[in-house]
């Protein structure tokens, strides 16, 4: 959050004029400025600037604001984001509160390898001046036809064949090989030597729709089938794939200006389009589209055209494609090129416009390019043709406006010289069936939340006390479950328990009474308690989704913060696991003891003192058992230490004979 008087002092600095400047050339014309909108294809301007006022306004397209609003529709960014962009034009200092001691961490530990990012890309520029990148990368960019603009555009480079060369001119320049690692520009051999990750290649580096480098993609010069012609960047703290476009920054504006996204599968796909003048296009990062590229590219337009090799392999990448655009509510279309061209060689022979009317006369509908496709296979055999109309139909069905979804039947019918009511009823079945599938996914959520209660009720009854209720499952289908992230059975409840505790009474006093065995802990905080505990195990927690929170929470605890705000900062984490378990784990445990329970207690500091402790003889015996189970397999084994695991049995049962009274005790 930036501070209000911040937030004020960027908002009364900002000159509207200079802003829009930085982006569109603006032209004086009586008390306003203009230009041709950058928001919509113009030949004559029709966006005002009026500084007085300190708003824009196109004529043309209707869009209008403030300085803010122009970086926040230019830059598809958020409200603070524009804040922040516009302080740094006007060197004001944005001090964010409400930042806790991790998200600084993390916020410093994403710029690190930021910069080291950009270090390397920087490196791998400056390469290209040597003999080696003369003769190896710029030779072969000059024979794929790349000119030195486009190079310079792309920020292509070349990663040199000494093993250790942007290591060594990293560590020179004063980065941590720490750093090096995590932003996935070098690897740990297994005898301990650091190399770059990237050597003999030419570099695509990646960036973010912002612009920073993320990560990069390294071709070999070499045409030998056993080494992978691409190496990429694993997904990092800043890298993730399928989140990425290779090309997205260069191309944001255009497909935001032309209303329409082409989608090709090369890089060099992109940077060779690019190079003739069609601008509005990119890549998926080297793997197949995800929903998340979809949805980044939807917020440019909604018009996307899948341009992928005429061969087998683009024809089926192209289908699955087209499902997943039609779901994110936008129109798709493909052009596939003649057999043996990628977008990249086509473009290389023809000019610009060769090109365009190519395309313009290749596109077509999913409908038709589904269709022709099908009926190519099925010849006229009346039952696969039967079948394909249903393949058409399941594509329809996926379309969430029922209106479009009417139109597309209307082509497919007379396509096929069938009446539309067929295909209606296929697709009504259809999408009953897909309103099923959600209601079920919802009905298993409440037969869950219907086990936990009784387990609840149970376990309070056998006075183990409770586990949290979980809070009812939102609107959308959860990615993560509590049950997928707990890898260990037996302590996974133990756990669940203890994060409970810290996460809604963790800052709360424990009473003991003056004959407890804990009598000398008396008045220490539910954490204090926790943590002292668990340090002396071997350790610590053992799932490591919970052992990730209960670390956060300790640190922001030992920061000295107060109970709702440690808890706020967890649930919005920048971290999504920590986030999810957090809101799972600090519900109210009020809300839920069972009356006859309650009376018996005083008060919640020694209904605290009774549970937690043995919450934690319980963790201690959970671990034991957990091991114990795996003993006997070990066993089994070839090469067993039969010996070692023996007496390691003997002492799991020890240890779990003397903690059976202390669980048991009311
Ligand atoms: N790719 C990859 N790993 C490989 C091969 C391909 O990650 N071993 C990814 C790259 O992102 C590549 C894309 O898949 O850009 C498409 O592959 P391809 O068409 O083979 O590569 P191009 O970039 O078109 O390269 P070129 O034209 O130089 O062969
Ligand atoms: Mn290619």
């Amino acid at each position: 959050m930036i501070p209000r008087e911040t937030v004020d002092q960027i908002l009364d600095t900002a000159r509207i004029e200079d802003v829009i400047g930085d982006f569109v050339t603006l032209r004086r014309r009586g008390a306003s400025l203009v230009a041709c909108c950058p928001f919509h294809n113009e030949k004559t301007p029709s966006f005002y600037v009026t500084p007085s006022k300190g708003i824009y306004k196109c004529f043309g397209c209707g869009k209008a604001g403030s300085a803010v609003g122009f970086v926040m529709e230019y830059e598809h960014c958020s409200y603070t984001d524009a804040l922040k962009y516009i302080a740094k034009k006007y060197h004001i200092d944005v001090q964010e509160t409400e930042e806790s001691a991790e998200d600084i961490v993390a916020r410093q530990k994403r710029e690190s390898l930021l910069l080291v990012s950009e270090f390397a890309q920087k490196f791998f520029v400056s390469q290209l001046d040597t003999p080696e990148g003369q003769t190896l990368a710029m030779a072969y960019y000059r024979r794929r036809g790349l000119e030195d603009e486009t190079i310079r555009r792309f920020g292509l480079g070349w990663a040199p064949s000494g093993r250790t060369a942007l290591r060594d001119a990293a560590l020179e320049a004063g980065y941590k090989e720490e750093y090096l690692l995590d932003a996935g520009v070098c690897v740990r051999r297994e005898d301990g030597r650091v190399l770059d990750k990237f050597h003999s290649r030419i570099t695509f580096p990646i960036h973010s729709v912002s612009g920073r480098v993320i990560g990069f993609s390294c071709r070999t010069l070499r045409t030998d089938d056993n080494i992978p012609k691409y190496i990429n960047s694993p997904d990092t703290e800043i890298y993730d794939k399928s989140r990425s476009l290779y090309g997205i920054y260069l191309a944001k504006a255009d497909i935001s200006r032309m209303d329409k996204c082409y989608l090709v599968e090369g890089n060099v796909d992109v940077v060779s389009m690019h190079q003739l003048g069609i601008t509005n296009l990119v890549a998926s990062c080297g793997t197949s589209l995800t929903v998340e590229q979809v949805r980044l590219i939807k917020k440019f337009t909604s018009n996307i055209t899948i341009m992928y090799d005429g061969d087998k392999a683009g024809i089926h990448a192209a289908l699955k494609g087209i499902d997943l655009v039609l779901k994110e509510d936008m129109d798709v279309k493909v052009v596939l090129f003649p057999d043996g061209d990628d977008p990249d060689s086509f473009s290389r022979k023809h000019t610009l416009q060769e090109v365009r009317d190519f395309i313009a006369g290749a596109e077509r509908d999913f409908v038709s390019f589904k269709t022709d496709l099908l009926l190519e296979g099925a010849g006229n055999d009346p039952l696969r043709r039967a079948g394909l109309i249903n393949e058409v139909a399941d594509t329809i069905a996926l379309i969430p406006d029922a209106v479009k979804r009417s139109v597309y039947v209307d082509v497919v019918a007379r396509k096929f010289g069938i009446g539309e009511d067929i295909i209606f009823d296929r697709i009504t079945r259809d999408r009953l069936k897909m309103i099923n599938d959600q209601r079920s996914e919802r009905e298993r959520e409440r037969r869950r939340e219907d086990n936990l209660r009784r387990y609840n009720e149970q376990a309070l009854a056998q006075g183990r006390g409770p586990v949290p209720v979980q809070p009812p499952a939102s609107g959308q289908a959860p990615v993560l479950t509590l049950s997928a992230l707990e890898t260990d059975r037996f302590v996974a409840p133990v756990e669940r328990e203890l994060l409970g505790f810290l996460l809604t009474n963790g800052t709360d006093e424990l009473t003991f009474e003056s004959d407890s065995e804990y009598a000398q802990y008396n008045g220490c905080t539910v954490a204090d308690f926790i943590s002292g505990s668990l340090d002396t195990e071997e350790g610590s927690m053992v799932i490591p989704a919970y052992k990730k929170v209960y670390e956060a929470y300790l640190h922001a605890y030992e920061a000295g913060y107060p109970q709702d705000t440690i808890v706020r900062h967890l649930l919005g984490s920048p971290d999504a696991e920590t986030a999810f378990v957090s809101a799972q784990l600090s519900v109210e445990r009020y809300q839920l003891t069972v009356s006859d329970f309650e009376k018996s207690l005083t008060n919640v500091h020694s209904w605290l003192a009774m549970f937690v402790p043995k919450a934690l003889y319980r963790h201690l015996d959970a671990k034991a058992e957990s091991r114990l189970d795996a003993i006997p397999r070990e066993l089994s084994e070839e090469g067993a230490d039969t010996d070692a695991l023996l007496s390691e049995l003997k002492r799991l049962q020890d240890i779990r004979r003397d903690l059976e009274p202390k669980i048991k005790k009311q």
